[in-house]
């Protein structure tokens, strides 16, 4: 029989989403003891470090959660089999890549890591277990999971007593950098499932702080599809007002009083429609790209071309940024110092998976630029991980010494500040919406830079005014107006 109330839960992965999460629910839960375990030994360190700005997510106010709950209900471990061993919920939170080999390469997510979890919690839990969803997956993974964990399992330690469980979605929604406020006051909480006991033993952990109105129960696979159908949706809206960026350039319009009047209407609303270098990210593409793959298994190829159209619209806008400073510069950037301020693919966070960054600077280098990139919260090993990334997907170790070809063609350092990224450049590319981007002094900076020199704010945060004012040449993303 599964009991409705939960007294000791195991998270296994201790990333983006499985450590703030369950930070939360621990916090928001005194009774329930929750165990995080990751393979990763670093990363459990990082989660124990006494200093917590050693913590290895960065989010606002997560620092504050972590205080209150580690070491009372809330446990950061490498002691998997245990964790699986005493809890009666288990949830998986670990990292599911768009696969770069074999069937569905470039589409379909890798459930590698997915369907060890499964196997570990095949074979440690005992007796009953709520086996949770929380990455997000494919649609019908669950069923992956459940014939995993289906084959009878005989626990050995509890006296042979027959283990069962029952499989739950229940996708997270929350946002990189206001993760915390995301959770502790959620739009909704999504739980798909078969079983009413679990989904209520579940539904019981979220009412402790969220109201039940907003906690929406349905089925496994509806669950599982909102999830990609809500990032797709989201995406969608950001290709749609990048796309519109690029007309508004062309004709003179500004993108943001075109999309301040559309988001006016009700049935638009304002929110994601800031125009930019093109999302990033770690759900964005891989999930419309997964869905893509789902639609064209299901024989709906149009329905897939229409979604990879989203991503295709992202690509270009990144593609069309690095070609339009070139373009700026007299058509060639060789040998030329550009400053990129921001490596993170959003502000208030340390995440740079799917930045466009990336790709601007990749491109960049190609054509011989030499970059400075500061960011406040991304150091010099994770941006040169990114970058060697980014010529070579498959091999790290490979993709470390690419890092030597591509500097024959660029070159590109890290820098600790802005005033020593952008001294001597020629050019400023503004890629993440920091609030130190908001509010620099213009005027002392001009100076510092080789004349005649420009500012690409692809975020559109800076001060125009006072970028002209310093004698500095200016365009803005989807800034037609002269
Ligand atoms: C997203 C979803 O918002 C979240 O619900 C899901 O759980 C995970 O994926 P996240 O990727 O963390 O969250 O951040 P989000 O705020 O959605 O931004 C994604 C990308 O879109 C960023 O690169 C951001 O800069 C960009 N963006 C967002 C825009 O370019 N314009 C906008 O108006 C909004
Ligand atoms: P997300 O953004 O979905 O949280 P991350 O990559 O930040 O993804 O985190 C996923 C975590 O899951 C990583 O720290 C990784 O080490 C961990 N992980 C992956 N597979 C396993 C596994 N079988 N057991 C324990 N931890 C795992």
């Amino acid at each position: 029989m599964i009991s409705t109330d939960i007294k000791n839960i195991c998270c296994i992965g201790a990333g983006y989403v499985g450590g703030p999460t369950m930070a939360v629910i621990a916090d928001r839960c005194p009774s329930i003891q929750v165990n995080v375990v990751d393979l990763n030994e670093n990363r459990i360190k990082d989660w124990n470090d006494s200093d917590l700005s050693k913590l290895p997510v960065y989010e606002p106010g997560l620092d504050d959660v972590v205080a209150r709950a580690r070491g009372r209900n809330l446990h950061f471990t490498t002691n998997i089999e245990e964790s699986i061993a005493n809890a009666d919920m288990v949830f998986i939170s670990v990292n599911t890549p768009t696969k770069i080999k074999g069937v569905g390469a470039g589409q379909a997510s890798d459930l590698r890591w997915v369907e060890a979890c499964a196997r570990q919690v095949a074979q440690c839990s005992r007796g009953n277990t709520i086996v949770v969803e929380k990455s997000t997956l494919p649609v019908r993974t669950a069923e992956v999971i459940k014939s995993i964990l289906s084959s009878p399992q005989r626990d050995n330690r509890n006296s042979g007593e027959l283990k069962t469980f029952e499989v739950l979605s229940n996708p997270e929604f929350l946002a990189e950098g206001t993760a915390i406020v995301d959770l502790e006051n959620p739009d909704r909480i999504l739980i798909g499932g078969e079983s009413e006991s679990a989904v209520e033993a579940l539904a019981n952990i979220y009412l402790q702080w969220v109201p039940n109105e907003k906690i929406l129960r349905t089925s496994l696979w509806s669950s599982e599809l909102a999830k990609l159908t809500a990032n797709a949706f989201l995406a969608q809206r950001i290709s749609s007002i990048n796309s519109v960026s690029a007309l508004c350039e062309a004709t003179g319009a500004d993108v943001r009083e075109v999309a301040n009047a559309i988001g006016t209407d009700s049935r638009i609303g304002s929110k994601f429609l800031d125009s930019g270098p093109g999302f990033g990210g770690s759900c964005f593409k891989k999930d419309i790209l997964n869905l893509a793959y789902l639609c064209r298994y299901f024989g709906l190829p149009e329905v897939a071309e229409y979604w990879e159209n989203v991503v295709k619209l992202n690509n270009w806008q990144q593609a069309r940024i690095a070609q339009l400073v070139v373009q700026k510069l007299f058509g060639t950037v060789a040998t030329k110092k550009i400053a990129i301020l921001g490596f993170a693919f959003k502000a208030d966070t340390n995440d740079t998976r799917e930045s466009p960054a990336i790709m601007i600077a990749k491109d960049l280098l190609e054509e011989g630029a030499e970059i400075a990139i500061y960011d406040p919260k991304v150091n010099n090993e994770q941006i040169k991980k990114c970058l060697a990334l980014a010529e070579n997907k498959e091999d790290l170790s490979q993709a470390y010494k690419t890092q030597d070809a591509m500097n024959s063609e660029g070159k590109w350092s890290y820098k600790n500040d802005v005033v020593s990224a952008i001294s001597g450049a020629d050019a400023i590319i503004i890629l993440t919406e920091w609030n130190e981007f908001k509010s620099l002094n213009w005027e002392s900076l001009a100076p510092l830079m080789r004349h005649p020199a420009w500012v690409f704010d692809a975020r559109a945060v800076a001060d125009k005014t006072a970028i002209r004012c310093a004698g500095l040449n200016i365009w803005r993303v989807g800034d037609g107006s002269k």
